[in-house]
């Protein structure tokens, strides 16, 4: 069913434990749910098979990213949503891989780096203010914010849920998901074709 509709890439960027991946699971359950194909690209189970072995350097990160950009690129255009839950804290790699998969819809996690540290979800942000941990997104190493995003989630206001929520709407809003409900509408519109012929 799902082929002959057009899906997209989502994006996540954000600080490490802004909420990229409890977000991306509820979006993928979501698109899930409605019928069609969908797989997330997790930043750290990237890093533990397809990007095995890359350190935290610019460069392993931008390689990270442009292999990550590159399964999002075959699974969206055979009709599947690729969910990115990768930090890319580069813009100017974002941007690339934007350009080369097309149907990009990039989300901001946008989450103070305060809550972030507080939440310190696998307690690296810890280790790296101690300095244990060299090259630490947020803390000693750069994060380069989306200067244009198609959706900004605000996770240190709003519930996983909301945000979710928010993204599903703008993906019927781009026409990449259809509104709910609108089976019953698509009827009258075969019905009517029928009267009409
Ligand atoms: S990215 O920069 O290349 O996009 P990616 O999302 O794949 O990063 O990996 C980030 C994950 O690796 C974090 O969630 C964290 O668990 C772990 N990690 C280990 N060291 C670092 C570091 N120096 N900076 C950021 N994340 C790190």
């Amino acid at each position: 069913m799902a082929s002959s509709e057009k899906a997209c890439t989502i994006w996540f960027t954000g600080l490490p434990s802004s909420g990229k991946s409890t977000i991306s699971v509820l979006v993928e359950n979501e698109i899930g749910t409605r019928g069609r194909n969908v797989e997330v690209l997790d930043g750290d189970v990237v890093r533990t098979n397809l990007s095995k072995g890359l350190g935290f350097s610019k460069e392993d990160r931008d390689t990270n990213i442009k292999r990550i950009g590159f399964v999002c690129h075959l699974l969206t255009r055979n009709g599947a949503f690729a969910i990115s839950a990768a930090i890319s804290p580069y813009r100017e790699i974002r941007d690339e891989v934007r350009e080369m998969i097309g149907d990009f819809v990039e989300v901001f996690v946008d989450c103070p780096l305060e809550v972030c540290i507080k939440r310190d979800v696998k307690g690296l942000y810890k280790k790296a203010i101690s300095g244990e941990i060299k090259e630490f997104t947020g803390i000693s190493d750069p994060y380069e914010e989306p200067l244009n995003p198609e959706i900004t989630v605000k996770t240190g206001d709003e519930t996983p849920q909301e945000s979710a929520t928010k993204i599903i709407a703008k993906l019927e809003e781009l026409g990449y998901l259809s509104q709910q409900g609108n089976t019953v509408d698509s009827g009258h519109a075969e019905e009517l074709a029928t009267v009409t012929l």
